[in-house]
């Protein structure tokens, strides 16, 4: 049975500006023990919908099933989750310990149970010779780790988390986010994790829901979402940097990318699109592919990103190690059949026919 079952849920405020379209008919199903993210850009409605499955939030219509049952009417506490917000808000006078019991105290817990539980929340987090202090005396992802003790004490089925790394420094949201991910698995939680970090999302996601004005864009396992984008707003969304995207014309030997004169890289019919490569999938040929200038070299230690033109569209291409090139030089792009996509003039994904994978094109 899934988890968490949205159908055709919609909110809407009304502001000084007019109504605002914070989720619109919005439907998707959630399988029990996953790890499911609410990506996308900012406003684009991920909290309204993880409040919305909380029940902080009454939808504008559609309904909401969690483990079966009709929730979309209910109040928060009778859904049977836990929560962990982007300011998680320890009490700062409450010890650790006091700080992870606060809920189960509400929730009228047994004073018997709470000391096993609380050993138990204590001894996976890695807190248990910290159970004494104050939050003030703890390290940022130390408090982190309370935070998400307080929600896993409660042992409800369905844990909502909405940004909780984003007060965190880069190298502790990485360890964090891991922690996070094994947690799960190991307590066989089903998590609804918001953010907008499209790595954080890839690296932790079972699925991953990218939104955009309210709307889902893509449903899908994270490689769907890389290797198969539904249109070119998740081609530019996901990978870093992300896939480049290059308007096709009418050209000699059919459509051919703009601002080039060749070669033609596919069906003449294909004029009005354009033509997706990611920036890994590019190499440097030889005097043979698609011309380019170079714009700039950034050289990342493992590999280095080089910034080229092809015509007026800005290409990125990433290479193992370092590169001679530099800053206006000419250079040939060159990639295999099988890692380029089509998206029409509706900004939509075609599947290519009969694509041969690993040959090359150009050549
Ligand atoms: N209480 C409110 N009243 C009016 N508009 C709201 C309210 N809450 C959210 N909105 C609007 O609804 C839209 C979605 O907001 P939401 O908070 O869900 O975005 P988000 O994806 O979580 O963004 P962020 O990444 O910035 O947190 C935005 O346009 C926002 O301005
Ligand atoms: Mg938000």
């Amino acid at each position: 049975m899934a988890a968490i079952v949205v159908e055709g849920v919609s909110k809407h405020w009304t502001t000084a500006e007019g109504r605002v379209r914070a989720v619109d008919r919005v439907s998707f199903s959630l399988d029990e023990g996953t790890l499911n993210v609410l990506l996308g850009p900012s406003g684009c409605g991920k909290s309204t919908t993880l409040r919305l499955i909380a029940g902080l939030e009454v939808s504008d219509g559609g309904t909401i099933r969690i483990a079966g049952r009709d929730v979309t009417k209910l109040p928060p506490s009778q859904r049977n989750i836990s929560m962990v917000f982007q300011s998680y808000a320890l009490f700062p006078h409450l010890s650790v310990a006091e700080n992870i019991l606060f809920g189960l105290r509400v929730r009228k817990v047994s004073p018997d149970e709470c000391v096993r539980r609380l050993a138990g929340t204590a001894d996976l987090l890695g807190l248990s010779a910290l159970l004494n202090r104050k939050p003030g005396q703890l390290s940022g992802g130390q408090q982190q780790r309370v935070a998400l003790g307080r929600a896993i004490i409660a042992r409800a089925p369905v844990c909502l988390m909405d940004e909780p790394l984003s007060n965190l420094d880069a190298q502790l949201r990485a360890e964090m986010r891991q922690e996070i991910r094994a947690l799960q698995r190991k307590i066989g939680i089903t998590m609804v994790y918001v953010t907008h970090d499209q790595v954080e999302a890839m690296s932790m996601a079972d699925r991953v829901i990218l939104l955009n004005g309210g709307r889902i864009e893509q449903n899908g396992a994270p490689v769907d979402l890389y290797e198969t984008p539904a249109n070119v707003f998740v081609a530019r969304f996901i990978g870093t940097p992300p896939m480049n995207l290059l308007p096709l014309v009418a050209g000699d030997g059919g459509a051919v990318v703009d601002g080039t004169t060749g070669p033609g890289v596919f069906p003449r019919e294909f004029a009005g699109g354009m033509l997706g490569v990611r920036p890994e999938h590019i190499r440097l040929a030889h005097g043979r592919g698609l011309p380019a200038t170079v714009d700039s070299v950034e050289y990342l230690g493992g590999d280095s990103l080089v910034a080229c033109r092809v015509g007026g569209t800005p290409v990125a291409v990433r290479v193992a190690g370092s590169t001679a090139l530099s800053r206006g030089d000419a250079a040939s792009l060159e990639w295999a059949s099988g890692a380029q996509h089509y998206f029409g003039a509706d900004g939509v994904r075609r599947a290519l026919a009969g694509q041969p994978p690993g040959e090359t094109m150009l050549a």
